[in-house]
């Protein structure tokens, strides 16, 4: 028996040393470094000033390439999911409403643009997908909505493709339309670089340098992608909590209910 588990035990041992030696192998890409998250751990929250500057950088920069198509303005106020980004409502209807949309028909059974409501989707960039790729020398922004979950990594994926932009190094041939980034599969990535300093103004004051605007911004999709995500983390404090203190009842009722055995 014991024979058995020792061999186990080496087997799966050697699996774990050559696996990590093939993926080292597979792409010389850097490790991505570990950003701190007002979200991570167990009691992680949403810093609300964080996801307004990171609103403010989505508005003015991500925005004008990339959709977010699974948030709504409404999503962003106080009847949004998680409390929103703590804008009220009438600063949801003013942010709204710099934005044109698309309604219709009307009774002439014609399309017609007017200003946006809270109700509606985040107004993407182009009407569709082929015209945002012919925009983009046929590549296409993905919709940011839940682009920090979908990318192995998350928020500091994110994190790392906007602040991995760097010079291409020499004898490595790049297309006109593409630039370095050390964090991106390949390195070759459509996107310019959508960040510099001092690229927005925050209207709180902060100093808006690139990486402030980064984490920022990151911090605003990984609301996008999971806006209940601070009731789940308390859910799961509640259940923690619940669980110990059932421990506890089970012990001391095992230890009554076997006390005359011995
Ligand atoms: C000028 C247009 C433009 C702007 C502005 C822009 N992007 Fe992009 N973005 C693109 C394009 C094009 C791609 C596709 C890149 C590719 O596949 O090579 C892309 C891809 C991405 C990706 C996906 C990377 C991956 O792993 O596939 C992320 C994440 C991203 N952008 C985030 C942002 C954020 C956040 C902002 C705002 C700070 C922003 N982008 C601003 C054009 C833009």
């Amino acid at each position: 028996m014991r024979k058995h588990v020792l061999a186990l035990g080496l087997a799966a041992l050697g699996f774990v040393v050559l696996s990590s030696g093939a993926m080292a192998q597979e792409e010389a890409m850097p490790p991505l470094a570990k950003q701190k998250w007002s979200f991570d751990g167990p009691f992680g929250t949403y810093d609300r000033a964080a996801l307004q500057r990171g609103f403010e950088v989505f508005q003015n920069v991500c925005s004008n390439c990339h959709s977010l198509k699974l948030v709504t303005y409404g999503d962003y106020g106080p009847g949004g999911p998680g409390g929103g980004l703590g804008y009220n409502d009438d600063e949801v209807k003013a942010i709204a409403a710099a934005k044109e949309t698309t309604d219709g028909p009307n009774d002439q059974g014609e399309m017609f643009q007017r200003p946006a409501r809270a109700s509606d989707h985040i107004v993407p960039p182009f009407p569709n997908d082929q015209a945002n790729r012919a925009a983009h020398n046929g590549a296409l922004p993905p919709d940011l909505s839940l682009i920090v979950k979908a990318r192995e990594g998350n928020a500091d994926y994110v994190y790392g493709i906007l602040t991995g932009y760097k010079p291409t190094p020499a004898g490595m041939k790049m297309p006109d339309t593409m630039q370095y980034n050390e964090h991106f599969p390949g390195h070759q990535i459509s996107m310019p670089a959508p960040l510099s300093d001092d690229l927005v103004t925050y209207a709180d004051g902060t100093k808006a340098t690139t990486a402030q605007e980064a984490h920022d911004v990151v911090t605003f999709l990984q609301w996008a992608a999971e806006p209940h995500l601070e009731d789940r983390k308390r859910t799961g404090v509640k259940v923690m909590i619940f669980l110990l203190f059932m421990t506890g009842v089970l012990y001391a009722a095992k230890r009554k209910i076997w006390a005359s055995v011995h």
